[in-house]
């Protein structure tokens, strides 16, 4: 169906927000408000290249952005002087589907609910009616700041819509609202946008009024659910959308079957979740994260862009940019940093970060440890307080540890080193050497005894006379 295109509005600056930066790049669950619109585009089946982005307060910010997300096209409105202009300055993208035939899908790049099935929903009903414009309403009480549908007395058919700072009192009291989302005829909507007037108490150019323009032609497709027209223009209206939309996310995760329990679980637009894994309060799931099923992840968890495999847990985990293996168990106060790969069965205790390193089947760190730019080998065990030396100031050296190597608490590996596999090293070594296969390593000074030490012995008799 390359006979579509879309327009996002996204030149507003929202002042009301105070931030430095533009409004459709305030987030909602980690997302940029104008993300969830371009994904809902992108799901709705039209092509990236064939969406143009409006951009004018930040367009730099905003183009950056798009850049991430795909190769949209964008058009700068340099003054802002409403949305009927905003869309004019798509015009050469416009013309070319106006030529053949085409439709053009205009949207609020602020409106981070509205979906791919309203989308489609409402184009098929404007080819169905062979439309020049079909507005999606919704219902709306009280229908507060938005574009009043008028109707026809009679034939109740669409007659225009009205702004709420333009209407009657007896329009105010109208409940069927403009969402800012249309489908136009690309050919009728270059036809109607250079007569706009901007004689209104705005003193803009309102996309809206190409309704009246478009007469018979123009009707309307009301969406199922009106939380589609939400969008915000403060931060509390931000803060409204981030809840109602991890209502929506949680929502889909537990028809999938999983389980959230308690409060303050927040879970990113892409992350997928496997079934009966539970979630548990104050756990924040981001980016592309996958977690498969019968998972424990939380409390007190961040996971960001992890693949995690099946019966994992996690309490109490940092973990980013990372892979773990099933049946992994984790924390507490476990810290898994970018460019970790840590195989099945492993298991991790507390105060424990790794970093950038690839852990074996069955291997355990329980305790105190770090391990920074390491190949470890399988069912290796490493005793409370290892710590890799893999940075000497200049560069970054990688540990190797073989299969079953045995590590004592304490020991210090300074990389670059290999510990052979079924190697031991003795509690409290510093090793900087290769350590063949089978082979105890112990690095440690002589034990010097001196009998019957004087000063414990004052100690003790002072503590008596006091
Ligand atoms: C608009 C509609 C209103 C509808 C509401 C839904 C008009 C005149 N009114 O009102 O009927 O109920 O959306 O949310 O269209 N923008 C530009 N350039 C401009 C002006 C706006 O790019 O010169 C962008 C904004 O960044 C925003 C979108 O267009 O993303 C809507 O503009 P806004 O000023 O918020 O319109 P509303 O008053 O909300
Ligand atoms: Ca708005």
């Amino acid at each position: 169906m390359d006979n579509r295109c879309c327009v996002i509005l996204a030149a507003g600056d929202g002042k009301r927000m105070n931030s430095a930066n533009p409004k459709v790049l305030m987030e909602v669950l980690f997302e940029p408000m104008l993300g969830w619109v371009l994904d809902s585009v992108k799901e709705a089946g039209i092509a990236d290249k064939n969406v143009g982005v409006i951009t004018g307060s930040s367009t730099d910010k905003v183009a950056k952005f798009l850049k991430t997300k795909g190769r949209y096209r964008s058009f700068v409105q340099t003054e802002r002087k409403g949305t009927g202009h905003a869309v004019i300055q798509a015009q050469t993208m416009l013309a070319d589907f106006g030529e053949k035939g085409g439709d053009v899908l205009v949207l609020n790049g602020d409106a981070p609910f509205m979906n791919a099935g309203t989308i489609n929903a409402a184009y098929a009903l404007h080819k169905e009616q062979d439309s020049d414009v079909t507005v999606i309403t919704a219902n709306v009480v009280p229908a507060g700041n938005y574009g009043r549908i008028k109707r026809d007395k009679n034939s109740a058919l669409l007659s225009g819509i009205v702004e709420m700072k333009d209407c009657t009192p007896d329009e105010l009291m109208i409940t069927e609202v403009n969402s800012g989302a249309y489908w136009f005829k690309a050919e009728r909507l270059l036809w109607a946008l250079p007569q706009l007037s901007d004689n209104n108490k705005s003193g803009e150019f309102y996309l809206t009024d190409t309704v009246e323009l478009l007469g018979k032609k123009a009707s309307t497709y009301m969406a199922d659910d009106s939380i589609i027209v939400l969008g915000a223009n403060d931060r509390r209206q931000l803060r409204a959308l981030n809840d109602m939309m991890t209502e929506v996310i949680n929502n889909r995760h537990y028809i999938a079957g999983a389980d959230i329990i308690g409060h303050n679980v927040i879970i990113g637009k892409d992350v997928k979740i496997g079934r009966d894994t539970l979630l548990m309060p104050n756990t924040i799931i981001r980016g592309g994260t996958e977690i498969g099923s019968g998972c424990v992840i939380g409390p007190n968890t961040q996971i960001d862009n992890c693949k995690i495999g099946d019966n994992v847990t996690l309490n109490c985990v940092q973990a980013f940019d990372s892979s773990i293996g099933n049946n992994v168990k984790a924390g507490p106060y476990v810290h898994i940093r970018p460019g970790t790969k840590l195989h099945d069965n492993v298991k991790i205790g507390d105060f424990v970060e790794i970093k950038n390193s690839e852990i074996g089947t069955g291997t355990a760190l329980a305790h105190l440890t770090y391990i920074g730019d390491s190949d470890v080998g399988s069912n290796v065990n490493f005793g409370c307080g290892t710590v890799t030396a893999n940075y000497d100031g200049l560069e970054k050296y990688r540990t190797v540890i073989g299969d079953n190597a045995f590590i004592g608490c304490n020991t210090n590996l300074i990389a670059p080193v290999e510990i052979g596999a079924n190697a031991t090293t003795a509690a409290g070594s510093t090793i900087g050497e290769y350590v063949p296969p089978g082979a105890l390593a112990i690095e440690r000074g002589q034990v010097n005894i001196k009998e019957n030490w004087y000063k414990n012995e004052l100690r003790l008799l002072n503590k008596d006379k006091k």
